[in-house]
């Protein structure tokens, strides 16, 4: 027996996204309800070989299903996601509206699966940012074998990470510079296209971004906060795709051989490290569509006693949002407690 799922945001760079991964994945679906705000009722979208129309989050009654993916933005989440949670269904939330509530799990499987406990609480589950979420898949089997002191994280995050609108930001101000002539930004704060901008999300009183900061914070929620994590985070102009450059202080010894090799066993990583120029690594186009975070320049660190670099890739609209958020939901499948809501 499968369960009825409701996909909020269903029109969006997310929602669109799940639908095909929930197919994909083979997830046990009775039933499934697209739904997005009042604007986009009787909007088409395909999931598998059918076609839903759009239902309104206003009318839709949330008690007729299972499981809510829920990817409609931080305020939309405010407003709904603990309503959804007490009218019965469990909610796995995009937003950053739930991730450092003490009293909802923020779950990457591959890294914390036992805090799908916490589940119970308020049956709302938080889904990481998408450049947290590569970043602990790719760190969490390292600090298993040897404790790791210190990162230092660059991001360098494709546009489809700010929505659909902002996709058609960098398509529009990409044709205007060569053809129209140049468009105010809309999205972004300056152009974004032939530019890069170290300004994701709002400037804290720290200096660091909101974005920044997400990244330490859920990272320490999810994996150690003993690790000291500093970051920034950089917009550019690549549609599709997420990149990181990682440098690793660890407490103890541990060569690029060694942390190659635990790589290449670790659960949702895909090691391509060559040093070939056409070959040996990975970009932000070529992940795009693939379940997997790719490690690729791994390389030690000489200016540290104990240090490597990595390069750390992943497709943002899977790993870093709709697939990690279906996997979630196959974990609480997996350990009784999305069966347990649908029973009651
Ligand atoms: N993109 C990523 O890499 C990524 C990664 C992790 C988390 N997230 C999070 O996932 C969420 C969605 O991101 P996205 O990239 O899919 O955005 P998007 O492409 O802009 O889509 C937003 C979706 O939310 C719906 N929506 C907005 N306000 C709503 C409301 N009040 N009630 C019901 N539906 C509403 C929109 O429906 P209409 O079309 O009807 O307006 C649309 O379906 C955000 O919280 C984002 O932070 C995104």
């Amino acid at each position: 027996m499968g369960y009825r799922v409701a996909v909020v945001g269903a029109t969006g760079n997310v929602g669109r996204e799940m639908m095909t991964i929930l197919e994909e994945l083979r997830f046990p679906v009775d039933e499934i309800f697209a739904i997005a705000s009042r604007k986009s009722v009787g909007v088409e979208v395909n999931y598998g070989e059918r076609t839903l129309r759009c239902r309104d989050i206003e009318t839709f009654d949330f008690s007729a299903v299972d499981l809510v993916l829920m990817s409609a933005g931080g305020e939309a989440s405010r407003a709904w996601s603990e309503r959804i949670g007490r009218a019965g269904p469990i909610v796995i939330d995009n937003s950053s509206a739930f991730r450092m509530d003490p009293d909802v799990p923020l779950i990457v499987p591959e890294v914390n699966p036992d805090a799908a406990d916490l589940a119970r609480r308020k049956n709302i589950v938080a889904n990481p940012n998408c450049s947290t979420a590569q970043l602990v898949v790719a760190l969490k089997p390292l600090h298993d074998a040897v404790p790791i002191k210190r990162a230092v994280v660059s991001t360098y995050q494709s546009v489809s990470g700010a929505g659909k609108a902002a996709m058609d930001e960098l398509w529009d101000q990409t044709k205007g510079v060569f053809v129209l002539g140049p468009k105010d930004p809309d999205v972004f704060p300056k152009q974004i296209a032939f530019n890069l901008i170290p300004c994701i999300g709002d400037f804290r009183d720290d200096g660091y971004t909101t974005e920044e900061a997400k990244m330490w914070k859920e990272t320490h929620k999810m994996l150690d906060p003993a690790i000291a994590l500093t970051v920034t985070c950089v917009r550019v102009p690549v549609f599709v795709g997420h990149a990181e450059c990682v440098n690793l202080e660890f407490d103890g010894p541990l060569d690029a051989d060694e942390a190659r090799e635990i790589l290449r066993e670790a659960p949702g990583v895909v090691v391509v490290d060559k040093h070939d120029a056409e070959e040996g690594y990975v970009t932000p186009v070529e992940c795009v569509g693939e379940f997997g975070v790719f490690v690729s320049r791994i390389r030690k660190d000489p200016t540290v006693e104990h240090g490597l670099n990595l390069w750390v890739v992943s497709d943002n609209l899977r790993k870093g949002a709709a697939l990690n958020a279906v996997q979630i939901a196959q974990l609480l499948d997996e350990r009784g407690i999305l069966r347990e809501r649908a029973a009651a």
